[in-house]
């Protein structure tokens, strides 16, 4: 049986958002216990990147040339209407079918930018346009071979099983989830998406860039001896911002600068160092940590308009064999910025620049890439179609998961100021967000306080685990 322990202001801020076992967050309920074992088990037999899932009852493949594959996009901004049109480029057979959004102008802005880019090939009528907050559930619903899940990640455990339990082949983008809870509704997802041969792809690009993909395999095979460190930054600039309108809602307002607000993006490390997160977990073969120690704040973020993320973390990842690693993010403006990995091993070094681009192995079996490049977005979608079309499946579900986690326990290690298990972390029942959603009213929630704040974890009755 698991009891809730509630202690400290954060966690009570937090526990009025605590579910309430509603239709809207019901996915997200916590299922069960999953231990560190269980995902060591599950990333054993995932080191390289995406698993390839040999099937005797193989999905339908679509033929290629003739089939259409029609796509259902949920989330039309930026990423999303990207995504798109990278399915599109990736085989003519694909039809964009159905769209959903939050907001209206949101979804016509991005049909309009794709009927620019492929002309009739975006078939989207206004009876398959869909607003509000089950607009994902009525693209799942009309008919589409593939979903394209690209809203703020606070929703996508949510979307996610709708479009597995409807049997649809998944586009997903990073991050999966933002908080345990999420997290253990993927897992669920995952499972059920293997079980039902469906593809299920993750938006961590970079393991689908090819100089990475290359890079790594070859510190995995051995170039820079044992890896007992790993560095990544993601130090950047910072956010960008939609000016309140009177006639907006809490919710609108905090939807529409959704990076601002904990709730919707998980934080800054969630939403986008995850990435960098993702690069120590392909560098350790997906091997788990057993804990994080963070250490973060908020120095030049202010005002209301900033909602309450922090603007930097340092979080340091403690492995089984002795290796320690380290994420550092950072969005501040006027300050250096750098997006790299550093790799240290017993052998060597490596150091990975993917946007210069660098990837550079030093010591004993020095070597840098030279081979051929490529749009990883688009390597990612051709893979998807391409695996369609023969009926092969791509199950990311595990390392995006485990990623995804790695930096939700890093941001709970720098919000408490504590060193966290990560088996605490995997079965914390806090729950970012409300329990119900509306355009209403909707206090954000005090940045938090290192030292004050607290993980909300259950008390694990050691003899159901
Ligand atoms: N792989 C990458 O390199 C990469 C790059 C950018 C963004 N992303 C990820 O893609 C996702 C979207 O980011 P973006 O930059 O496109 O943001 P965005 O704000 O441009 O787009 C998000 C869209 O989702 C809509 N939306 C919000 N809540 C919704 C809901 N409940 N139902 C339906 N629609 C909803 C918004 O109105 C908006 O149009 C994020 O998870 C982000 O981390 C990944």
């Amino acid at each position: 049986m698991l009891h809730l322990q509630v202690f400290g202001w954060y966690v009570l801020i937090k526990g009025k958002h605590m579910s309430k076992n509603t239709s809207a967050n019901r996915e997200s309920e916590p299922s069960s216990h999953v231990s560190r074992r269980d995902f060591v088990k599950a990333s054993s037999a995932v080191v390289a990147g995406s698993a390839l899932i040999s099937c005797k009852a193989a999905p339908r493949a679509y033929a290629q040339g003739s089939d259409t594959i029609r796509v259902g996009l949920i989330g039309c901004g930026g990423r999303g209407t990207g995504a798109a049109g990278q399915a599109l480029n990736a085989d003519e057979g694909v039809v964009i079918w159905a769209m959903g959004d939050a907001f209206a102008d949101r979804l016509e802005r991005s049909k309009k930018n794709l009927v620019q880019h492929a002309g009739d090939r975006v078939n989207v009528p206004a009876d398959r346009s869909f607003t509000g907050f089950d607009a994902y559930q009525n693209v799942i619903d009309s008919d589409v071979d593939v979903v394209i899940l690209a809203t703020p990640p606070h929703f996508r455990p949510a979307h996610l099983a709708a479009s597995v339990d409807a049997g649809k082949h998944t586009f997903c983008e990073k991050p999966m989830a933002v908080d345990g809870p999420g997290v253990r509704s993927v897992i669920d997802s995952v499972k059920k998406a293997k079980e039902k041969n469906l593809n299920l792809m993750s938006g961590f690009c970079w393991r689908y860039s090819l100089p990475e993909r290359e890079t790594y395999r070859r510190i995995h095979d051995g170039a820079i001896g044992d890896v007992h460190c790993v560095h990544t930054t993601y130090h950047t600039g910072t956010l960008g911002q939609y000016a309140r309108k009177p006639e907006w809602s809490d919710t609108e307002w905090q939807m529409r600068n959704w990076w601002h607000f904990n709730w919707l993006s998980g934080d800054h490390i969630v939403e986008q160092s995850c990435h960098s997160v993702d690069k120590i977990n392909w560098a350790m073969q997906n091997e788990t940590p057993l804990r994080a120690t963070g250490l973060g704040g908020r120095e030049v973020r202010e005002g209301p308009e900033s909602g309450n993320v922090f603007d930097h973390f340092a979080v340091i990842y403690e492995y089984p064999n002795g290796a320690r690693c380290f994420n550092t993010c950072r969005q501040m403006p006027r300050c250096s910025n750098d997006n790299s990995d550093y790799i240290y091993g017993s052998d060597g070094t490596c150091m990975v620049n993917g946007w210069a681009p660098k990837h550079i192995i030093t010591g004993k079996n020095a070597w840098s890439y030279d081979g051929p490049t490529a749009n990883m977005y688009q390597v990612e979608h051709n893979e998807l179609m391409k695996a369609l079309r023969s009926g092969r499946v791509i199950n990311d579900g595990d390392y995006m998961t485990q990623s995804t986690m790695m930096s939700i326990i890093g941001r709970m290690a720098a919000y408490t100021g504590q060193t966290v298990e990560w088996d605490d972390a995997m079965n914390s029942n806090e729950r970012l967000g409300p329990s119900t959603y509306g355009w209403n009213d909707l206090e954000v929630v005090p940045v938090p306080v290192p030292g004050k704040s607290r993980v909300i974890k259950p008390q694990i009755d050691e003899s159901t685990t």
